[in-house]
C-alpha cells in the first residue's frame, strides 16, 4: 500500500515535470515569431560582434582533422603539422610570392634523394600497376597494403585507359615527346619524388619525400613514362 502510493507520487512528479517542460516549450514556440520581430535589432548587433567566419572555420577544421587522426600511427600523426613549405602554401592559399616560391623549391630540392646507382628507370610493367593503384594511406589498411601512386586520379597516361582525372596535364607520349632525353628523365624523377622542388605549392603529392612510394616504385613509374616499349609512348 505504502509502496504503491510512493510510486504514484513519483510518477505524478515525473508527469508534472514533463508537463511543465512541454508547457515551457509550447510557450516558447508560441511567442517565437513575436520575439524574433521585437529583438531584431539586438540580433543584428550580436552578429557584428562575432569573429570573422574564417577564423572560426580554421579552428573547427583543425580540431576535426585532429579528431580523425585519433588512432593513427605516430608517423601519421606527425603529418598533421604542416612543414615549413606547407605553412607558406597554407598561408598564401597556394599563391606564394616569387621569393617565397623560390625558397620553397630550393629547400624541397634538397629533400630529393636521387638513386645511388644512378639508374632512373625500372620496370614499366610494374610502373603501369603502380600508376593505376589508388590503395594505401587509409586508416582501414592492413599491414600488407602496398601504397599505389594513383597517378590516373590526376593524369591521362596510356591511351587505352579511359578513366583518368584532369587536375594534372596529360602524360601521354611523355618519353617520346621528350626524345628520352637524360635531363628530362632527371627532371621527371625530381617531379615525382618531390613535386614542390619543381613547382612550389603543387597539387601533386611529394611521393618520395613523404615516403609514400619507395625508390623502386618511383623508378618503375618512371619507366612507364620513359620506356620506349611502354604503352604511354605507343
Ligand atoms: C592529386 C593530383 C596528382 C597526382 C595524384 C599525381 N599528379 Fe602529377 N601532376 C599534378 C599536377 C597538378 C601537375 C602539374 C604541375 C604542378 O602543378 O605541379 C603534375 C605534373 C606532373 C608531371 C610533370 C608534367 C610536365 O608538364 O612535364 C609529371 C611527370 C607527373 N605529374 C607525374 C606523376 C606521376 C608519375 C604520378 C603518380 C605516381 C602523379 N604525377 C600523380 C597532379 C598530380
Amino acid at each position: 500500500m505504502t509502496m504503491t502510493s510512493k510510486f504514484s507520487v513519483l510518477v505524478l512528479g515525473g508527469a508534472l515535470l514533463c508537463g511543465s517542460l512541454v508547457a515551457t516549450l509550447a510557450a516558447d514556440k508560441a511567442v517565437e515569431p513575436k520575439k524574433a520581430a521585437e529583438t531584431k535589432p539586438t540580433v543584428e548587433t550580436k552578429k557584428a560582434e562575432t569573429p570573422p567566419p574564417q577564423k572560426v572555420a580554421t579552428a573547427v577544421v583543425d580540431a576535426y582533422l585532429k579528431s580523425t587522426f585519433g588512432r593513427a600511427p605516430p608517423e601519421w600523426q606527425a603529418r598533421i603539422e604542416p612543414d615549413e613549405s606547407m605553412k607558406v602554401c597554407n598561408a598564401t592559399r597556394n599563391q606564394p610570392s616569387h621569393a617565397e616560391a623560390d625558397k620553397i623549391m630550393a629547400s624541397e630540392l634538397k629533400r630529393v634523394e636521387f638513386p645511388a646507382d644512378g639508374k632512373f628507370l625500372g620496370d614499366w610493367k610494374e610502373g603501369a600497376k603502380i600508376a593505376n593503384n589508388g590503395r594505401g594511406g587509409q586508416f582501414s589498411d592492413d599491414d600488407k597494403t602496398v601504397n599505389g601512386g594513383n597517378c590516373y586520379a590526376c593524369h591521362q597516361m596510356e591511351k587505352a585507359e579511359v578513366s583518368f582525372g584532369t587536375l594534372g596535364p596529360s602524360l601521354t607520349n611523355y618519353g617520346r615527346d621528350r626524345k628520352y632525353d637524360a635531363a628530362e628523365i632527371k627532371q621527371a624523377y625530381t617531379k615525382i619524388y618531390n613535386s614542390q622542388a619543381v613547382i612550389a605549392c603543387s597539387n601533386m603529392p611529394r611521393f618520395g619525400t613523404n615516403k609514400f612510394l619507395s625508390e623502386q616504385q618511383i623508378k618503375d613509374v618512371m619507366a612507364f613514362l620513359f620506356d620506349p616499349e611502354s604503352p604511354v609512348n605507343k
